[in-house]
């Protein structure tokens, strides 16, 4: 029998790639950067099976020009570089990486949360610079952490695990916006769950793990910043177009709040020039939440999984469109 032909968007960890190619044709494209789209949509053309990044952009265009796709695997936890009503409406499962960088991305959240609180990012660059001139009472003062209030934007399995940290390790009040109530949360946590305004009001950190979506998609701008404490720390780990930038940037810079911490842009690459670099009260990390040694190879292996299982016609192990099964 013909073995499957899958394409394979960049080269992910052995620990899933060589599953990959034990039981399939594939073609793993082999630069660091992306397939540009008309490359990807002419690779994907006569494959049974894709591997895609959250670089790459699945339109229905795409999975038009594959009529053989069978399965669309997304090396990443968040599926909005998918179109998914495309997908489905081709009955085409797409599979994600879900649970598995959970606690990584929660060690980001917090390290970028100490970050922009202590200043580092500032006081780091000052001293490589020459400007650490002695030790100064007044010099690079941050805010502290225990017995504050954390809001969590979306108590999903990162919101909990970033909030369970800095509950358990620094005693945070934590509040939480979610659609429904988590009674895991306000039980083990002693979270509250209230509504957007109130969180933004009463947090002295607000960090956000909402997915992508059309209701969530630019959802802190102005309005939102100017409703947060001045002496408020920012961090993002989720997506970068949650974020109007330009008010982020604004917002930093009147002092309408004191700091940012983010993992994710809009666009990333966040160019070199941007805005945002130039200021002090900005820590940017190049979207590496996942980036463990560890947690890569356990996304490689679930993205293979899912990836195997769809070439063979079978149900994914974790599929974010599982109405393609009814
Ligand atoms: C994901 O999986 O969605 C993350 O953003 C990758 O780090």
């Amino acid at each position: 029998m013909a073995r499957p032909r899958v394409f394979v968007a960049r080269r992910i960890p052995e620990a899933g790639l060589s599953l990959i190619t034990a039981a399939c044709d594939a073609d793993v494209w082999p630069d660091r950067l992306p397939p540009p789209p008309d490359v990807l949509r002419q690779k994907v053309k006569d494959c049974d099976g894709l591997v895609s990044l959250l670089t790459d952009k699945i339109d229905a265009p795409l999975l038009e020009a594959a009529p053989r796709l069978k399965v669309v695997s997304n090396f990443a936890v968040g599926v909005n570089n998918i179109d998914l009503a495309a997908a489905t409406a081709r009955r085409i499962p797409v599979g994600n990486t879900p649970g598995v960088l959970t606690e990584a991305t929660a060690d980001i959240a917090v390290t970028l949360l100490l970050a922009a609180a202590r200043r580092l990012g500032e006081s780091a660059a000052d001293a490589k610079a020459g400007r650490w001139l002695t030790w100064e009472p007044l010099g690079w003062l941050g805010c502290d952490l225990v017995g504050r209030t954390l809001g969590v934007v979306g108590m999903g399995r990162i919101g909990y695990a970033t909030a369970k940290r800095l509950h358990h390790g620094w005693g945070m009040n934590v509040l939480y916006t979610a659609r429904n109530a988590k009674p895991e949360s306000e039980r083990e946590l002693k979270a509250r769950h209230v509504d957007l305004d109130t969180l933004l009001a009463e947090s002295d950190f607000v960090s956000v793990h909402a997915d992508l979506n059309p209701t969530t998609k630019g959802m802190f701008g102005d309005k939102e910043f100017a409703k947060m404490k001045r002496s408020a720390v920012f961090v993002n780990t989720a997506r970068g177009p949650h974020v109007d930038q330009a008010a982020l940037a604004r917002a930093l810079r009147a002092g309408t709040i004191f700091a940012a911490g983010l993992d994710v842009t809009d666009p990333e690459p966040l160019p070199s020039d941007h805005e945002l670099y130039a200021l002090p009260n900005c820590v940017i990390a190049p979207h590496v939440a996942s980036a463990t040694v560890d947690t890569r190879n356990a996304m490689a292996t679930m993205c293979a999984k899912n990836l195997l299982a769809g070439v063979k016609g079978e149900r994914l192990p974790t599929c974010v469109n599982v109405e393609v099964y009814s």
